[in-house]
């Protein structure tokens, strides 16, 4: 990816989380106490091993898996873009104990009915797991088949109750300068921010990922909870969720935001749309020699297209 040094922001949306909304939340916590279990509802903080209610043996067969040579675990869980914990393809697992993940909770706000700080379990536990064996197509030219665990992300946000005013969702990723190395480097305007429009979010190849090769995800690969968007550029597939937002614009992210001409919001795969110093046509498969074609939407065009019906792809990319 282009690395830019920006100026950092100053003060943080997280910094300036007002007292009405502080007691709201807490609020909500309170109340959902009361509230039967089984539903979602923004949980109670419960220390401990994020992933430690997780498991691993309910994980089901999907449908929707490609049938491709998996990539080693070794290669998926080395070879990362996490830029909060280092520039480097290494530095992510070198600095993985710098991403403190217990306790875990998610915000959810905007233009939903049931808005709240929810607890990891709550987007677990209600849901099945299923393994989807998904094609991950980085903008740099790589790619690999990883095994991921998780659940359809449009079952977790129908739960929320999404209002018809929300066009859009948007996703944060922790914010903790003082502990990941790589938020000390003005890479990015931090939190690393990405979003999707609802009807993309709702398409049930969208998963939230809480594991790969059946078991937990490894902290450099987003842990305890990333987005996984198949048919979209790697860096759509944000890592470690502390935030939903539903809104009624499409939200900034973070490398549109960095360089609007390079990476687009939509940003599906397309090999006909080269990136601005590289063409997209061909891949390298990582723990592959030769060099393959790469498919529009990443071999996902029959089950997406649709979505995108009408639109220039080659503008809006
Ligand atoms: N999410 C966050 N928060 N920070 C990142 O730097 N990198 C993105 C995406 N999600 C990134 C992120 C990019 S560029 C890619 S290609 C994928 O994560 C890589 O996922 P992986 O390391 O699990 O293969």
């Amino acid at each position: 990816m282009l690395i830019k040094i920006r100026r950092k922001h100053d003060v943080t949306e997280n910094d300036t989380t007002g007292e009405l909304v502080y007691r709201r939340r807490r609020d909500f916590i309170r109340a959902s106490t009361a509230v039967a279990a089984g539903a979602l509802i923004p949980g109670l903080m419960i220390p401990g091993n994020s992933n430690a209610s997780i498991d691993f043996s309910a994980v089901v067969k999907s449908k929707y898996s490609v049938k491709q040579k998996k990539t080693s675990y070794e290669a998926i869980t080395t070879y990362n873009n996490f830029y909060e914990l280092g520039n480097g393809k290494k530095d992510p697992k070198i600095n993985a104990d710098r991403l403190k993940t217990s306790p875990w909770s998610i915000t959810v706000e905007g233009k939903c009915n049931k808005p709240g700080q929810y607890h990891l379990e709550d987007f677990v536990s209600p849901y099945q797991l299923e393994e989807r064996v998904y094609p991950l197509r980085c903008v740099e030219a790589w790619s690999m088949v990883i095994p991921w665990v998780g659940v359809e992300l449009g079952n977790i946000l129908k739960s929320i109750e999404p209002m018809s005013s929300a066009k859009y969702v948007e996703f944060h990723s922790i914010d903790d300068p003082e502990n990941l190395p790589g938020q000390s480097r003005r890479v990015l305007d931090w939190p690393y921010k990405e979003g999707l429009r609802i009807d993309e979010a709702m398409h049930p190849l969208a998963i939230l990922a809480v594991g790969l090769y059946g078991k937990e995800l490894p902290n450099q690969n987003g842990a305890p909870i990333r987005l996984v968007v198949p048919w979209k550029y790697g860096f759509k597939s944000i890592k470690s969720i502390v935030k939903i937002r539903f809104t009624e614009h499409q939200p900034s992210t973070a490398w549109n935001t960095s360089a609007p001409n390079e990476y687009g919001f939509y940003s599906n795969v397309n090999p006909t749309v080269p990136h601005p110093r590289w063409s997209q046509k061909r891949e390298r498969r990582i723990g592959e020699f030769f060099k393959r074609d790469t498919l529009p939407f990443n071999g996902f065009a029959d089950e997406v297209s649709h979505l995108y019906r009408g639109m220039d792809l080659t503008k809006n990319y």
